[in-house]
């Protein structure tokens, strides 16, 4: 799209489009956007006009279209000028709400046969120029990447990680080393019992956005590990259930996490959606969910509602399942994908940690 004309009105700036299309920009909303050097840091990208505590001199004195840089300039009467680009004008050519970001570009599966492309990259292809590319597409399509071929050490396994970005800190610590032989483990996950498919922080308002796994030492029968595709199953009950759906979009889930010294709690629905309806998170852990009462018809729909979830992430035909074996380094979303392990008999050790959401989203914008 590029601009055939601009016409200059009381209220705004109405630029027509290419495909006959036209924007009407109000001239306050023009001054506040110019992304001039005085108005916008270059480097930054953060605000410098200051657009609110002196009177606003909307007056304008000459609007331009200059087609090499690409920029509409806007000159007011007190001489200051605004400019905008053309990339800026047409993203913003229809109005609407900001919106969270949904899980932009999955492809969702039902079952693991769904999968085409198996998400997998060896830990050289990793380490090497665009590497981490292919290993973030990977997560973002399908909602989780192998790696292979890793040494099988903590340090290897935390450099990796950082290759995304810094590791976040949680209740657990940053990048930690485990084993299911602690004397007084502070959550199942550090035992060898099955764990259901959930997803991990339904008690902290930020739950994390990815984690990663590494076993690196296994003598141990058992203890596989299960991933489902939680936004599949938000999409199936979106259609075959919709009342159930609305239900688990509305009902904010208690989570806790208790233990000597510490009492985390936070409240989210099952599905978390953004005002087009599109799902941006799935929380999920009924072992960990907190004691609440609705009403007694809602709290009978509440229930009714949440074991369909329930049992569809239970349901073995939607887990694709791995052994983390030494050597294999598992990343999902832990916004989207639920996680379950089988209980184990023997010794592994584990390592890993957690990324934020932002830090995924900011290294798929940037790299
Ligand atoms: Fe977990």
């Amino acid at each position: 799209m590029f601009i055939k004309a601009i016409d200059s009105l009381d209220e705004g700036l109405n630029i027509f489009w290419s495909d006959n299309s036209s924007s009407c920009y109000p001239w306050f909303w023009l001054r506040d956007h110019s992304e001039s050097e005085e108005d916008l840091h270059p480097d930054t990208k953060q605000r410098q006009i200051d657009s609110f505590s002196k009177p606003v001199n909307n007056n304008v004195s000459k609007v331009w279209v200059d087609e090499a840089s690409e920029s509409v300039y806007v000159k007011w009467t007190n001489q200051l000028q605004s400019c905008l680009s053309f990339s800026l004008l047409k993203s913003m050519a229809d109005p609407s709400l900001p919106q969270s970001n949904s899980i932009k570009l999955a492809k969702i599966w039902n079952t693991p046969s769904e999968i085409n492309a198996f998400p997998e990259i060896t830990y050289q292809e990793l380490m090497s120029d665009g590497g981490i590319k292919t290993w973030l597409n990977h997560i973002q399509r399908v909602g989780f990447a192998l790696v292979t071929e890793a040494p099988k050490t903590p340090e290897a396994t935390k450099e990796l990680m950082e290759r995304m970005a810094y590791i976040r800190n949680s209740i657990f610590g940053g990048f930690s080393v485990w084993d299911n032989k602690l004397e007084n483990p502070d959550d199942t996950a550090f035992t060898s019992l099955a764990i259901e498919p959930h997803t991990d922080g339904t008690y902290v308002h930020d739950a994390p956005g990815l984690q990663t796994l590494h076993c690196i030492k296994r003598d141990s029968i058992g203890g596989e590990n299960q991933l489902i595709d939680g936004l599949a199953i938000a999409e199936k009950i979106r259609h075959e259930y919709p009342d159930a759906f609305n239900i688990l979009c509305d009902v904010n889930i208690p989570g806790r996490y208790i233990k000597p010294d510490t009492y985390l709690e936070a409240h989210r629905p099952l599905f978390r959606v953004n005002d087009n309806g599109e799902v941006i998170q799935v929380s999920f852990n009924n072992h960990d969910r907190a004691p609440f009462r609705l009403e007694n018809d809602l709290m009978g729909k509440f229930y009714d509602a949440y074991k369909i979830f329930h049992n569809l992430a239970n349901d073995s035909s939607r887990q694709i399942e791995f052994m983390l074996d030494p050597g294999k380094v598992l990343t999902f979303d832990n916004w989207r994908l639920l996680h379950a392990r089988s209980s184990l008999t023997g010794y592994r050790q584990l390592c890993g940690g957690y990324h934020n959401r932002e830090d995924f989203e900011s290294k798929l914008r940037s790299i």
